[in-house]
């Protein structure tokens, strides 16, 4: 490890999405690898509503690995991130940085510790897939923090090893994870099958409800829309997926459809009255502009559907969903060359 001095800290930081599926994965043959029972496909959520910031940094001066999530230092001692971390370091090349004189070569790597800042720029337990965006920024930055030649494929392996879904979030628009054969999960990895542009109209809705426990059991909430429902024969127009929280992801095929499913949902979910609409909606705000609901203050006149015969908005569900975020395809996992959107001190290596 040639350098003048034993202060230098070299640092790489990453912004990753998060993914919903459409096809589940749900289920798994082998727990400590995380392989599924079934091939699954997502659609990779615009990072710039839903992402994990992750800055890592290497210094001689480090101690021990450590990790801060939000801002918190938590336990790196987990199985999944001593996976990660393992599978990595057994790839590390070697790194030189010429201006701060920095060389480490792959021999090195198995010496030198790491720290870890990772940044959710939404609720972390809400059920919005928080581990895929986290466990894939994790994976992609250390990766390049340690000189890592593997494809993303390849990364996406290793990612699986942190958290089954964030394989899938090392790239943008739509991905399928192959299950994959082999009894050690090398083939079990995530491959794109599109990028984002590709369907770049399509909206998702993601209702996140609050923790409040349900009121109505499923079995009687569908036997009440097969019975109520006006919109049921036509809701083909929407399709609809849930993780395993309770949130719900809509997803329209285009604006148009959005539009009219997010006036349908505001009367039917409208926020508590405290709450202005710009803040109930998260992330692609122009959407209220769409469903022709931009400036409008007073959550009260949220104008009725076309098909509800009385004009008062639904006080059954108010309050029930905390928030929406409205957002759309995006693009997989980037590096931030500017520091100034580093987690780390350059200088020190600690948190900002
Ligand atoms: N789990 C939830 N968020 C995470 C993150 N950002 N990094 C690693 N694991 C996580």
């Amino acid at each position: 490890m040639a350098s003048e001095s034993q202060n230098w800290v070299l640092m790489v930081t990453a912004r990753a999405p998060t993914n919903i599926a459409v096809i589940k994965y749900w289920g798994k043959r082998d727990e400590k690898l995380i392989l599924p029972v079934n091939d699954s496909i997502s659609v990779t959520l615009d990072p710039d509503h839903l992402c994990t910031t992750t800055t890592v940094a290497v210094s001689p001066s480090f101690d021990q690995d450590r990790m801060w999530l939000n801002g918190k230092e938590i336990s790196l001692s987990g199985g999944r991130f001593q996976s990660c971390l393992r599978e990595i370091r057994s790839r590390a090349g070697d790194v030189e940085d010429k201006e701060k004189g920095i060389k480490i070569s792959k021999e090195d790597w198995g010496k030198l510790h790491v720290h870890i800042a990772s940044y959710n720029n939404f609720p972390t337990a809400a059920g919005l897939a928080s581990s895929a965006a986290g466990f894939a920024c994790f994976v992609f930055s250390l990766a390049k923090l340690m000189n890592v030649n593997e494809n993303q494929s390849k990364l996406s392996a290793i990612a699986r090893q942190g958290s089954g879904s964030a394989c899938r979030s090392l790239f943008g628009g739509f991905v399928k994870w192959i299950m994959g054969k082999d009894e050690n999960g090398c083939d079990s990895l995530a491959v794109q099958l599109t990028d984002e542009k590709h369907w770049d109209d399509l909206v998702i809705l993601v209702a996140v409800v609050s923790s409040r426990q349900k009121e109505t059991s499923s079995t009687t909430g569908m036997r009440e829309s097969i019975e109520t429902s006006l919109l049921l024969q036509h809701r083909a127009k929407v399709a609809y997926t849930f993780d395993a929280g309770p949130n719900a992801v809509l997803i329209a095929r285009n604006r148009k459809v959005a539009s009219l499913l997010l006036q349908r949902l505001l009367f039917y979910f409208p926020p508590n009255s405290d709450a202005d609409l710009n803040s109930y909606i998260h992330g692609d705000k122009s959407i209220l502009r769409d469903a022709g609901l931009e400036g409008l203050k007073d959550v009260e006149a949220l104008p009725p559907p076309p098909e509800i015969k009385d004009n008062v908005p639904s006080q059954k569900y108010r309050g029930d969903v905390s928030y929406f975020i409205c957002t759309r395809p995006g693009r997989g996992p980037v590096y931030l060359s500017d520091e100034s959107q580093a987690l780390l001190n350059p200088e020190t290596g600690l948190p900002k």
